[in-house]
């Protein structure tokens, strides 16, 4: 890599007409991280001197995303090379490359970026280089005009593009790499005389040659990578293939997917080697899987930190806070909010289990739950070591559980159990000898004479 200082600008202002939607382009998210967010993580890889993204006058969640990166706001859009003018006074006094991306073009990698960069420095000459991509359909991108040398001529638009033109399988991916020293002269000599009456930053090959420098390319192999995205069609195969990236990921450190299609993985997602993955699990945001986790099917997990060796699911649900003890078992239709679940506790089955401490070793049954919310406030529940808790008990928070008690099943607790105690709180049962008999003969009779009246 040469050591030419390096500022990047990403072109974010659009309004994204074809999305349809009422947030920025760029904000649209792949894998919960919004787009913009992906391009700028590839970006600072490359220690650049600043990265400059131009947004739109109404964009305040972008501003805000793009954080602690400079900004710069384009009033009025007009095209992309409108875009780039937006960015020259920041750029003013900086010598080196400047490289340009697009906002909407988020999974392109910094090797790619790399390479630009790299063909911009091919020679003395090469004050600018382009990258591109081939691709069979190529509908919607502006097609590179380059000789068998790679020396590009000039890039048409779709929309300005005659039938030959149109046939070129050789695409413009939106980024570009220039020599600073010819960025201002050049971005104001772009016009918008064409079809979309927009400034187009894919006039700067054009200008570039009148100007006598070359303008190089740099061919991705990979097409998947640079896929732009200007419709919720593109949004969803721009998710299929980043969940595919993030998936590969998590099998080459050393996990197993039995259906790594049915998988959805957040971008923070951090599953650690020899854990298993059942199909049709969904994880969020902020989630920790130690070693030797396993995730049966249809559990959805979000915020949640599950140490080794732990069971979820099938069916379980890990919402924000749940910390899972080591060897821990989360059964089936099993819900765990903010509450910390102690080594080897066991909870199998239809539970809820929200802001509380559980220590090691406890069973926790069918149908318990904690009630942690009064209608106005949550509660903590408490519960110690080795506890067992019945099925269909009710805990009613703030309530604390001592080591080793015994809660009878059915109970509605509402005070303190001390230690190694039975609590049992539901009504004694009632015996009466032979009235169902009695109760069936009644009925008998009854239907007897209803059938002889009709
Ligand atoms: C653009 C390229 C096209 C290329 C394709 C690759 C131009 C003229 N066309 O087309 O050759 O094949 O990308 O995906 O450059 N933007 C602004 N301000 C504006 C307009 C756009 O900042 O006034 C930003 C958008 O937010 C977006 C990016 O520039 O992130 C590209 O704009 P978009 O309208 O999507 O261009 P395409 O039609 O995709
Ligand atoms: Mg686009």
């Amino acid at each position: 890599m040469s050591n030419t200082p390096l500022a990047i600008v990403i072109l974010a202002a659009g309004k994204g007409t074809r999305m349809k939607s009422d947030k920025p382009k760029v904000m649209h998210e792949l894998a919960g991280r919004p787009m913009i967010n992906w391009v700028i993580e590839s970006a600072k890889a490359l220690k650049p001197e600043t990265i400059i993204t131009v947004i739109g006058p109404d964009m305040p969640e972008l501003k805000k995303a793009v954080e602690p990166h400079d900004i710069v706001t384009q009033k009025e859009r007009n095209g992309t090379g409108g875009a780039l003018k937006c960015a020259l006074p920041k750029l003013k006094g900086f010598k080196g490359d400047v490289l340009i991306l697009l906002g909407d073009c988020p999974l392109i990698t910094t090797k790619t970026m790399k390479a630009l960069i790299k063909a911009r420095s091919k020679d003395l000459t090469t004050s600018l280089s382009v990258l591109g991509m081939h691709m069979d359909n190529p509908t919607g991108y502006g097609r590179i005009i380059a000789d068998k040398n790679g020396i590009v001529s000039h890039i048409v638009e779709e929309k300005d593009a005659n039938k030959a033109e149109k046939s070129i399988r050789i695409v413009n991916a939106g980024a570009f790499c220039i020599d600073s020293k010819r960025l201002e002269s050049w971005v104001r000599k772009l016009g918008n005389d064409n079809a979309q009456g927009e400034f187009y930053l894919t006039d700067l090959p054009q200008i570039a040659a009148h100007d006598g420098a070359v303008c190089a390319m740099h061919v991705c192999e990979n097409a998947q990578e640079l896929k732009g995205c200007n419709s919720r069609t593109d949004l969803a195969n721009l998710e299929k293939n980043t969940q595919n990236l993030l998936r590969e990921n998590v099998m080459a450190a050393g996990v197993t997917m039995i259906d790594p299609d049915t998988v959805y993985l957040h971008f923070d997602t951090k599953i650690a080697s020899d854990c298993v993955i059942e199909p049709s699990v969904f994880f969020g945001p902020n989630v920790v899987l130690e070693k030797n986790v396993t995730i049966k099917a249809f559990s959805h997990i979000e915020g949640a930190h599950v140490k080794s060796g732990a069971k979820i699911g099938p069916f379980a649900r890990l919402r924000p806070g749940a910390t899972i003890g080591e060897n821990a078992g989360i059964g089936n239709f099993v819900e765990i909010k903010k509450s910390t679940i102690g080594e080897r506790s066991k909870i199998g089955h239809l539970a809820y289990v929200g802001d509380c401490q559980m220590g090691e070793d406890v069973n926790f049954s069918a149908g318990a739950i904690t009630v942690n919310y009064d209608g106005f406030q949550k509660h903590t529940t408490m519960i110690g070591k080795g506890v067992m808790v019945g099925s269909n008990v009710n805990l009613v928070a703030p309530v604390h559980i001592d080591d080793g008690a015994f809660i009878a099943a059915g109970s509605t607790i509402t005070e303190d159990v001390p230690a190694d105690a039975l609590s049992i709180a539901r009504d004694a049962a009632q015996i009466r000898q032979g009235w169902a008999a009695k109760y069936r003969k009644l009925r008998a009779a009854a239907a007897k004479k209803r059938k002889a009246s009709k």
